[in-house]
């Protein structure tokens, strides 16, 4: 396995050389992989680029590139890019220059690689790891709520540390995103990536670490415009899954069995038969419908096939359809009808029809068409 830990730079004179001297004694000599260490530095007006050239004299597997100033996520874009594209990299580590990243840990991280994960997460949000005691309250709030808006804002609960840029990965998810990757130069690049990773099929392992303050220079952290991007990250791919994803589908689907059912109830009780009759068959026509569409096309990643299965999952789909049809929808209008008045039943059709889609969307994605 051949690994570079990509380092990114900026104004890091005091921190650099200590950083490279702690992840060389963590690695030590025993390594069943080979490492180089890639300082991506943005010719910081401190002389961080100096000190790393000193310290390359002494060791030939530090590397070195400048670039301008243009924010976080760029810098650590083009680390990936050089690692991946010019040194034949298997694996980037990823770790802060100011020792905020525990060296110790990186050796943990590439075992998570070696046994199977392929995005291994440094995580301060779960047992045995930290954000620092001498942080104020109102800052530990800051940073324990935020990550938890990424995580329950983008739905990946499992994953506990979205923000924090200690992480090794395969070549695979620079591959599948480094193009779209582009457009966030920022700190937001680390939410983003690690997301995007996810949906090209990452698995996520977390390791433990104490994150602690730096003890020389600054952060570079713009908080406003770090929390605004969030935000517009989180909001923006939440919209893209919901055109994209499933729950679009199944309203394309539902409408197109709305639209038989009306049609059928019309052409019969035209041709008299009883309404009541003929919305029964035009409701039995749609769900037949919507679950040969869904089947096709909403869940097909989740197909289901054989004779035996489909007609059982066909049963299972009428009778929670009725369910949802007979007590959720109609149990909404009876009830609303009978604390408001007739006069509102309309809006508690409407009302009943939104919780029966909520019900048919959930009985389907988890129940039906569970993987
Ligand atoms: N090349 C380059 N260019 N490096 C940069 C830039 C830049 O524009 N901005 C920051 N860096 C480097 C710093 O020199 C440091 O090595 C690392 O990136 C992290 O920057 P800090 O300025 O120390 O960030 P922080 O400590 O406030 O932020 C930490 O927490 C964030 C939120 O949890 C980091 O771990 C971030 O990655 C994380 O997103
Ligand atoms: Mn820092």
């Amino acid at each position: 396995m051949n690994v570079v830990v990509v380092i990114p730079t900026y104004n890091e004179r005091e921190n650099i050389r200590v950083l490279l001297t702690k992840l060389a004694d963590a690695f030590g000599t025993k390594q069943t992989y080979t490492i180089s260490y890639l300082v991506v530095d943005d010719t910081s007006p401190d002389g961080t680029a100096t000190v790393v050239k000193a310290y390359q004299k002494t060791h030939k597997n530090v590397y070195l590139i400048s670039g301008k100033k243009e924010g976080l996520g760029k810098a650590i874009l083009r680390g990936m890019t050089e690692a991946f594209e010019h040194m034949h990299a298997d694996v980037v580590l990823q770790i802060d220059a100011d020792l905020s990243h525990d060296p110790s840990v990186a050796p943990r991280l590439l075992e998570a690689i070696e046994k199977g994960a392929t995005f291994a997460v440094g995580s301060r949000y779960i047992p045995g790891g930290a954000i620092p005691e001498n942080w104020g309250l109102i800052r530990k709030i800051y940073s324990i709520v935020g990550n938890n808006i990424v995580r329950f804002g983008l739905w990946h609960p499992n994953v506990r540390d979205w923000t924090g840029g200690y992480r090794a990965y395969t070549r695979h998810f620079y591959d599948t995103t480094h193009r779209e990757m582009e457009q966030y130069s920022g700190y937001v690049f680390q939410i983003a990536f690690l997301h995007k990773s996810i949906h090209h099929g990452a698995i996520v392992r977390e390791i433990p670490f104490h994150f602690t303050d730096r003890l020389y220079g600054h952060s570079k952290i713009a908080p406003a415009e770090y929390i605004f991007n969030i935000y517009r990250y989180i909001a923006l791919a939440r919209i893209e899954e919901f055109i994209h994803g499933s729950f679009g589908k199944f309203l394309v689907v539902g409408g197109i069995g709305f639209v038989l059912n009306a049609g059928i109830l019309v052409l019969l009780h035209k041709a008299h038969m009883s309404a009541t009759y003929a919305n029964l068959v035009g409701a039995a026509v749609a769900i037949f419908s919507n679950y040969n569409l869904n089947n096709l096309w909403t869940f097909r990643h989740k197909k289901i096939s054989g004779a035996g299965q489909y007609v059982t999952k066909l049963l299972h789909f009428y009778a929670t359809s009725a369910f949802g049809v007979i007590v959720i929808q109609t149990g909404t209008i009876a009830l609303g009808v009978r604390l408001f008045g007739d006069r509102w039943y309309f809006d508690f059709f409407l009302l009943g029809t939104a919780f029966i889609m909520v019900w048919n969307y959930v009985i389907y994605s988890k129940v039906i068409w569970k993987k």
